[in-house]
């Protein structure tokens, strides 16, 4: 939904009015018809307690509560808005208000009104854009007020609506089925991005990746009809002093290829250009905010098919950087696209390479699906944006990248194997990839687990959650402060 922020709301036009409060603190700044609404129902605040009452001026009222004081945490806020979200949807209120009368914790009183304008933005998300019968299960335009007494309302209003637009656009591209969103397609997007948000982007084809031999993603793209595309997104402000650059997995359909994968849930494989999606978003936030970093986003996308052209098991392929490897799982395939987008990028010579792909099934076996893995050739870097990980509610945890684990990749016949089996899964594939970065300043984000959730649930709609956009947004809003 469209949120604006302001200091305070026109009641009388408010067809619904959403206020969070937590049990036993009540004696915050609230408008009149609350403060009776809240006396008159006996509301307390109990985490679950939701209560909808007919008020006159704005005709509606719900209040939501959030439990115990120290319950007024980032996700449990997120989870209470995205309730607000579903029941005005429900309601089909067009015109809501929302008063969260707190601060979150460790955050300034502007970071709480940007975050929870940025939650209810997304609260009532759905992918809708091939419901052609079901007409009510389609999204009626909500337009928010968000009420924020302290602050600077239309420098946040802006903020706040980059950071919108540009998780959604991460949404919809993660969202959208396979066969609309090819390889093509997908740099095509970028490029209509990039056009809007004022960011340069060059798409290289077939030809051009030949050319620049990268073995891995010509590989990869041996079983599909379709092309692949390699694209670099360059934004460069003047006062820049600091170079990160951001490198996104775009396998626009994972069937696993010869190695193929079994039929069950194959169709959240659609999911597996989320990284690349991410840097996309990434990409629009940060020009529209004009962060002053320079961002290069990066992306390899193909297919990942089995036919008569695929590449096999047992094949020894020569990436971009000269090293072989010995293909063992044709179903290892985003680190075979990643490790010649990565030295693509370590030739750039940035202070900071970012990667963010939904690499393995074994990082959400071990971090289910709420926190993203975190691997890192740097301390500082991977503390940084643990932190920015708390901030935003996007949790990273960091996992080993020991070299005993390279001895899990080694091969008879080639530099490496693309898989270590089983054990360790998340952590082979993440020193796999370190092969292919000449960077001191490397992190990898292994989201297999948060970009996408399989079902609803209290914080966000079932698909592409935009998981990267917000903690890198946090990130490099602080490298530029630093
Ligand atoms: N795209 C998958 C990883 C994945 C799994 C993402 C589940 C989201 C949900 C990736 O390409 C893959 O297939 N990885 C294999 C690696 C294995 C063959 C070494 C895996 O995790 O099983
Ligand atoms: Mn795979
Ligand atoms: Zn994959």
């Amino acid at each position: 939904m469209q949120v604006d922020i302001s200091r305070d709301a026109k009641l009388s036009k408010i067809d619904h009015l959403f206020v969070l409060l937590a049990e036993g603190k009540h004696d915050v700044d609230l408008p009149d018809a609350v403060r009776n609404a809240i006396r008159e129902s006996k509301f307390e605040g109990r985490s679950d307690e939701v209560l909808t009452l007919l008020a006159g001026e704005p005709r509606k009222i719900t209040l939501i509560g959030l439990g115990k004081p120290d319950k007024i945490t980032h996700r449990n806020v997120r989870a209470a808005i995205t309730a607000a979200g579903r029941t005005a949807k429900k309601h089909r209120d067009p015109k809501i208000a929302l008063r969260f009368p707190y601060t979150l914790p460790r955050m300034s009183d502007d970071e709480t009104t940007l975050a929870i304008a940025d939650a209810l933005a997304q609260s009532d998300y759905k992918y809708d854009a091939f419901i052609t019968v079901r007409k009510d299960q389609k999204r009626i335009p909500i337009h928010a007020t968000l009420i924020a007494p302290k602050g600077d309302a239309k420098k946040l209003s802006s903020h706040a609506k980059a950071i919108a637009e540009a998780v959604a656009t991460v949404r919809d591209l993660g969202n959208t089925p396979a066969n609309i969103m090819i390889p093509r397609r997908l740099a095509e997007r970028a490029e209509e991005v990039c056009k809007e948000a004022g960011v340069k982007c060059t798409v290289y084809g077939k030809r051009d990746i030949e050319k620049m031999k990268m073995g891995g993603l010509l590989a990869v793209n041996r079983g599909a009809i379709e092309e692949p595309r390699f694209v670099v997104m360059e934004y460069a402000p003047k006062k820049a002093k600091q170079h990160v650059a951001l490198v996104g997995k775009g396998i626009t359909f994972d069937s696993g290829g010869i190695s193929i994968k079994p039929a069950e849930k194959m169709e959240e494989m659609k999911f597996d250009m989320c990284g690349a999606a991410a840097v996309i978003g990434i990409m629009e936030a940060v020009a529209k905010l004009e962060i002053p970093v320079q961002v290069t986003g990066i992306f390899a996308t193909t297919e990942n098919l089995p036919s008569g052209s695929a590449y096999k098991p047992g094949e020894i392929i020569t990436m971009m950087n000269g090293k072989t490897v010995e293909i063992v799982n044709t179903d290892a395939e985003g680190r075979m696209i990643l490790g010649d987008a990565l030295h693509y990028a370590s030739q750039l010579k940035p202070d900071h390479i970012i990667d963010y792909a939904t690499l393995t099934g074994a990082c959400v076996v071990a971090l289910a699906s709420d926190a993203a893995g975190l691997f890192a050739n740097d301390d500082d870097l991977a503390q940084k944006l643990i932190q920015s990980g708390e901030r935003t509610g996007e949790r990273l945890w960091r996992l080993p990248l020991w070299d005993e684990y390279k001895d899990l990749i080694r091969s008879e016949w080639a530099d490496m194997k693309n898989s270590g089996g089983r054990w360790g899964g998340a952590i082979t594939a993440a020193v796999f990839l370190k092969e292919f970065v000449d960077c001191p300043s490397w992190a990898h984000l292994d989201i297999a687990g948060t970009a996408y959730s399989e079902s609803e649930n209290a914080r966000e709609a079932r698909g592409a959650s935009g998981a990267g956009v917000r903690v890198t947004v946090d990130f490099l809003q602080s490298l530029s402060r630093s």
